[in-house]
């Protein structure tokens, strides 16, 4: 289905997609898209040049680069390619005009508030943007600031944040374990004076390796058993040298479009730690894989059959959200009930309407289905589904809803029969670098119309 945004896509970013031919060869992973820009603002902190390696070419990474020199933090290429040198030397006060200009671009400016409330006493954060996959709220960061002793106002065109002192060491117990407000907390405790307590976490590996980040800055972090965080915070904090954990979001969506397509993707730099749940599932519904250690994992399609399941998202360790939608593809191709249970956003599903107009035959339902209640249930959302499989997908005319949504789209115009027009997707830069120059590299039959 077109969608509102459609009209604002420039009508020229179109891939023309021949399915029908199986994925084969092998793509290289870089770093995790869900941490390295966040270990970017982790810089801010510091008083000494940081060095972050592995590093991919992905518009996100863009958009914060730009945020961070604007405030005065010098960026230039370290000695290898996908690193960067940040220092914080200078750090200043942005004008409103310069970051305003960014507004709607990422969500990753609400992630400023501390380090530039501890370096310069206030903040401006322009309207955010990221994937329309909910109502994708705020609540939690403004009231976990307020906590600190933020000062923070509202305004139509953005958000005004000040610390008139030090900001302070809190008690906090998230009501969802937000991986966002959980970053904010450690990127705000770490600088402010005394301890800080949080309940109800997220630790989602990136959030680890984020702690990696600051630990290696001086910040004082324990992770303790049920989601608590305790954080003692220091006065200064240094710079760090890191290489950002590979991007286990990424490398689920390439195993996903190997089953898809029966084809067979070598994975170059997938961590099988960050991944068991995935990989449980994988082997579940029939896919088969390979790790070799410090290497990469081979996902492939066996032949015969792939098998329906019951899938909850949920928080880690859990099954991740962003593998939800690139693994729906596969189940299409599945034989019998799949029940899917989405509990982490509300409106993660809407990119069914496209896999049905394919030719899936799934069946979306407001009730919690399957599963543990969730949030959302009996509240009108429709966050579960079932699929029913095995169905032949047909070309058709996609128009890409968001980032791990426009993937699943071409996983599907990759295995269906026909040629498939698929707009708007320079989306996809924002999260998959180079993933044109990935999709030839492994075969795929794809014209991209500029
Ligand atoms: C991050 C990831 C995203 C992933 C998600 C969950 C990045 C850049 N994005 O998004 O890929 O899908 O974690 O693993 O790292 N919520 C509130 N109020 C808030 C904050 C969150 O109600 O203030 C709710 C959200 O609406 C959502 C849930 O909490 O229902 C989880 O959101 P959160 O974990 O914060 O996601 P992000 O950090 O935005």
């Amino acid at each position: 289905m077109k969608p509102d945004s459609a009209a604002a896509a420039p009508a020229d970013d179109v891939l023309l997609v021949h399915g029908g031919t199986p994925l084969q060869g092998e793509i290289r992973l870089r770093g995790a898209k869900n941490l390295v820009p966040k270990a970017m603002v982790a810089a801010l902190l510091g008083q000494e040049p940081s060095r972050l390696r592995n590093i991919p070419d992905i518009s996100d990474v863009d958009i914060v680069s730009r945020l961070l020199q604007l405030h005065g933090v010098a960026i230039v290429p370290g000695d290898e390619p996908g690193e960067l040198i940040l220092d914080p030397a200078s750090v200043e006060q942005a004008t409103i005009a310069d970051v305003d200009a960014h507004a709607g671009s990422s969500r990753i400016p609400i992630l400023l508030c501390g380090p530039l409330l501890h370096r310069l006493g206030h903040a401006f954060i322009p309207d955010l943007g990221g994937c329309r996959i909910g109502d994708r709220p705020i609540d939690f960061h403004l009231d976990v600031l307020r906590q600190f002793g933020a000062e923070v106002e509202k305004r139509p065109q953005g958000l005004h944040l000040a610390a008139p002192q030090r900001l302070r060491g809190t008690k906090v117990e998230l009501p969802f374990p937000s991986v966002g407000a959980t970053e904010q907390v450690l990127l705000t405790a770490v600088l402010a004076e005394g301890v800080t307590e949080l309940r109800n976490a997220a630790i989602e590996p990136e959030i680890v390796d984020l702690i990696a980040v600051l630990q290696k800055m001086g910040a004082i972090i324990t992770v303790h058993t049920d989601r608590v965080i305790r954080i003692t915070g220091v006065d200064r904090l240094g710079g760090y040298r890191h290489r950002a954990m590979s991007d286990r979001l990424e490398a689920a969506s390439w195993a996903c479009a190997a089953l898809a397509t029966g084809g067979d993707v070598y994975v170059r730099g997938a961590e099988q730690k960050d991944m068991m749940t995935f990989l449980n599932v994988y082997r579940t519904v029939g896919g088969a894989f390979e790790v070799e250690d410090g290497e990469g994992i081979r996902f492939w399609h066996p032949g015969g059959q792939l098998c329906a399941m019951p899938l909850e998202t949920d928080v880690h360790p859990g099954f991740q959200t962003d593998w939800q939608q690139p693994l729906v593809v596969a189940l299409t191709q599945a034989t019998g009930l799949s029940i899917l249970h989405e509990t982490v956003y509300e409106n993660r599903l809407g990119f069914t309407e496209a896999l049905a107009a394919m030719g899936a035959t799934i069946q979306l339902y407001r009730e919690c289905l399957g599963g543990t209640p969730c949030r959302f249930g009996q509240r009108n959302f429709l966050h579960s589904a079932v699929i029913s499989g095995p169905t032949k997908l047909q070309a058709a005319e996609l128009f890409i809803p968001d980032l791990r949504g426009g993937f699943s789209y071409l996983i599907a115009a990759l295995s269906a029969q026909g040629m498939s027009t698929v707009h708007g997707i320079d989306l996809i830069n924002r999260g998959y670098e180079n993933f044109l120059g990935k999709l030839s590299d492994l075969g795929a039959r794809v014209e991209h119309r500029r």
